[in-house]
């Protein structure tokens, strides 16, 4: 599963202009879950540009009520009609707008009840690893966004150290695999082994069509989340082409 998160980046005629670019590279993509997630306002667009190919829609947050007075917030059955995905608690989220671990909760269990698949995200800072609080942050991090959740199987989080994020210093595959180990152990001691065998945990931090190999080559990474790459159509397609050469 290769993600690409576009951030609050692109214009309308931008958006429309690399979602049809992708469209015409990797639209036929099989065997791969190829996840595009412009902001709110170019949903649409792009859902009416990817509608007849294999590339899914996703949004980067959502609201856990629906039908509500909550000024700005999209509720998961409006963004149900257009999309397939949702990330939740991205750490720009939590970091820059103080988001919870209850608020990903909340979000996790609006978005399954609408159909919408979370993409959760997880990741502890340079200063929780240094201080050697990296598997405390991400069990809180697990426990806290995954309490009272039924998982689907299949169920997907993102780890991404906050440290890699647009930074152009990407984890190592050791250091990924590590966490995502944690991750995984988590998931199983809350849902049980079947179920955590069934999820995907892809890794996210400065993922270029260079580095993603090393990613994928462990049995334990299941794809990649994309920011930054994700909003040239070469660099993009450079790291879905380079999954689909793994696979094959
Ligand atoms: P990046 O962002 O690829 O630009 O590091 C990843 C993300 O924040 O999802």
């Amino acid at each position: 599963m290769i993600v690409g998160n576009w951030k609050c980046n692109m214009r309308l005629d931008t958006a429309f202009r690399l979602t049809d670019d992708i469209c015409q590279r990797l639209g036929e993509v099989e065997g791969i879950d190829v996840v595009l997630c412009p902001p709110f306002v170019y949903l649409a667009t792009v859902e009416s540009v990817i509608t007849m190919s294999n590339i899914r829609l996703g949004a980067q947050d959502v609201h856990w009520e629906d039908d509500v007075a909550a000024t700005g917030e999209v509720g998961p059955r409006q963004l149900e009609e257009l999309c397939d995905y949702v990330i939740i608690g991205h750490s720009e989220r939590r970091h820059a707008l103080g988001e919870t671990d209850d608020a990903v909760n909340r979000k996790v269990k609006a978005a399954l009840a609408a159909n919408l698949q979370p993409i959760m995200c997880v990741g502890e800072t340079l200063e929780e690893r240094e201080a050697g609080q990296m598997e405390t942050i991400l069990v809180g991090q697990i426990h806290g966004g995954l309490d009272g959740v039924e998982i689907p199987d299949g169920f997907v989080i993102a780890y991404e150290p906050v440290w890699a994020i647009g930074t152009g210093r990407a984890a190592t595959a050791d250091d990924a695999e590590g966490a995502i180990a944690i991750v995984r152990r988590e998931v199983s001691g809350m849902f049980g082994a079947a179920k955590a065998e069934t999820a995907r945990v892809l890794y996210g931090g400065s993922v270029t069509p260079d580095n993603i190999a090393q990613f994928l080559d462990r049995e334990t990474i299941d794809g990649g989340l994309v920011g930054g790459a994700s909003l040239k159509v070469d660099v993009f397609c450079g790291i879905v082409e380079e999954a689909l050469r793994l696979r094959a």
